[in-house]
């Protein structure tokens, strides 16, 4: 993390910057209205001067304070409506009021917290905001060669933001309940990361290390299963499409396990974690294809989750896989017309070998079945441009043979604004995959109709009776060309929170 954070009972005798808030209709909360009798009056005739701030969520205001008030400038922050404040609009007010303290290179910062009786208790406020403040704060400049310090000192990272104190009444109930907030951060952050990360330097093996390197050490279990335990235990699938590359593929098997249980069913999560989608032989458009460093970006909401579980020590016994490949063309590669057997004994004519991440996902559901039997599995995958063509950048596609764990998943997504949306699961899609030569294809009949659907229908081939499984495509959602609140363009980490939240809130 870039900025410091930090809460406090009382304000440090001075700061450059002190936040204040007001609600709807531009009212001032209590220590907002407090601050402006200190200073004359000034914030609420900036307020009335100042006639497009109308207090809605995200309104800002910069007012110039007088010495004496203990800071050099006020920034009004606009709540909302305060019956609409719960732990996600105060997230969102967070990474909103980050962005907005860049813009005025606030350099020390005290924000004086209020929230009203209406919302979210005052604690759990606080800390949701504070989480906001660090989801938004982040950047990936490991590359750039200039000096990071500016002539003052100050790292370039923050521009002139140095560090913010959140000052509240609950500062102790704050401090404790953001030690989470904190882990999930650290598992998005993770997650941004790898997926920000250069092909030439991220690829299936490096990938593995950095795995093993920066989990073990909090106490998850790490195994990786190089090409020749692959080939040995029959990954057939997953090898083809890893085949073309002259880096080898990698399975990653994570585990969690914070409970006291040792046989106890775990959680599967399952990853697709394709390094870089050139398409192979089936080769891609040059347009757009360096978008495709992003293919990894469901291994990487796995391995964000479990990150933050073991960052929180959740008590909870969750399976990640992820499945690592680079699709490369070359005379090494599998080609159309391919048939490959999966480690399942299924046999699949390839059709395409741009639709490689059903190849190495149905490898790795198998895996995860066989060696573990576990009571659920969520897989993420950045699989079709179809989902997007659906939903857009908005939501990710959700196909869930189980309406529990679809509930469940509904209500994580509101809770973290991790927006799903259910899609079908039907007997047509999985039919569509059946081929006459081998068991299954790789491609649908209908060209890119349906292609999020039939995909799906791929997978739940491989999914046992009666075992819960949920397929998220993120396509979309795991790659922002624009901005939201608490989540800067480009990476998103989409997943964590939403992975973090269901697994908390049902298998603790
Ligand atoms: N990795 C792509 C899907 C994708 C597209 C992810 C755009 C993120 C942004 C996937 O491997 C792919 O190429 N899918 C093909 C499937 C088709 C060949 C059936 C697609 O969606 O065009
Ligand atoms: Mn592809
Ligand atoms: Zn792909």
């Amino acid at each position: 993390m870039s900025t410091s954070l930090s809460f406090a009972k009382s304000p440090k005798a001075k700061s450059d910057t002190v936040v204040v808030f007001a609600a709807d209709k531009g009212k001032l909360l209590p220590q907002a209205a407090a601050l402006d009798k200190k200073a004359g009056g000034l914030i609420s005739a900036a307020l009335e001067a100042r006639t497009s701030f109308k207090g809605k969520h995200g309104d800002v205001v910069a007012v110039i304070l007088p010495k004496g008030t203990g800071y050099k400038q006020a920034l009004v922050f606009g709540l909302g409506d305060p019956k609409k404040l719960d732990a996600l609009t105060y997230e969102n007010a967070g990474g909103k009021t980050f962005v907005a303290l860049k813009g005025i290179a606030a350099g020390s910062v005290t924000v004086l917290f209020d929230a009203p009786k209406e919302g979210a208790k005052e604690a759990e406020a606080a800390a949701a905001y504070a989480s906001g403040l660090r989801l938004r704060d982040y950047n990936f400049d490991k590359y750039k060669t200039k000096a990071k310090k500016d002539k003052n000192g100050d790292s370039k990272k923050t521009e002139g933001l140095k560090d913010i104190t959140i000052v509240t009444p609950a500062n102790t109930a704050a401090t404790k309940s953001y030690v989470e907030y904190d882990a999930i951060a650290d598992g998005v952050v993770f997650a941004r990361d790898l997926v920000t990360e250069a092909p030439n330097v991220l690829y299936p093996e490096s990938y593995a290390d950095i795995l093993v390197k920066q989990l073990k050490p909090l106490g998850v279990q790490v195994e990786v299963l190089d090409e020749k335990k692959m080939a040995k235990l029959g990954f057939g699938a997953h090898l083809a499409v890893g085949m073309g590359s002259i880096r080898p593929p990698r399975v990653v098997i994570m585990r969690w396990n914070g409970t006291s249980k040792k046989n106890g069913k775990p959680l599967a999560l399952v990853g697709k974690g394709v390094t870089f989608d050139t398409g192979g032989i089936s080769i891609k458009p040059a347009a757009g294809m360096e978008d495709m460093k992003m293919d990894m970006g469901g291994s990487a909401a796995v391995v964000g989750a479990i990150r933050a579980f073991a960052k929180a020590k959740a008590k909870v016994d969750v399976i990640g896989i992820v499945g690592l490949a680079e699709n490369m063309p070359s005379d090494r590669s599998y080609r159309p017309a391919d048939i490959i057997t999966s480690l399942s004994g299924k046999t699949i004519e390839v059709l395409n070998t741009d639709a490689e991440g059903r190849l190495v996902l149905c490898d790795a559901l198998t895996y995860v079945q066989n060696t573990y039997k576990p009571s659920m599995i969520i897989d993420l995958a950045t699989l079709t441009g179809a989902i997007m063509v659906a939903l857009g950048y908005e939501y990710a596609g959700a196909f869930v043979n189980d309406d529990k764990l679809w509930s469940q998943l509904e209500k994580a997504s509101k809770d973290t604004g991790e927006k799903l949306w259910r899609m079908p699961l039907d007997q047509a899609y999985r039919d569509e995959m059946t081929n006459n030569v081998t068991d299954l294809k790789n491609l649908g009949n209908q060209g890119r109709y349906g292609g999020a659907c039939s995909a799906a229908g791929f997978l739940e081939h491989f999914i046992e009776d009666g075992t819960p499984w949920a397929h998220l495509d993120i396509a979309a959602t795991a790659w922002m060309k624009s901005e939201k609140a608490t989540v800067p363009k480009g990476a998103t980490g989409f997943g964590v929170r939403l992975l973090y939240r269901l697994v908390l809130d049902n298998y603790a």
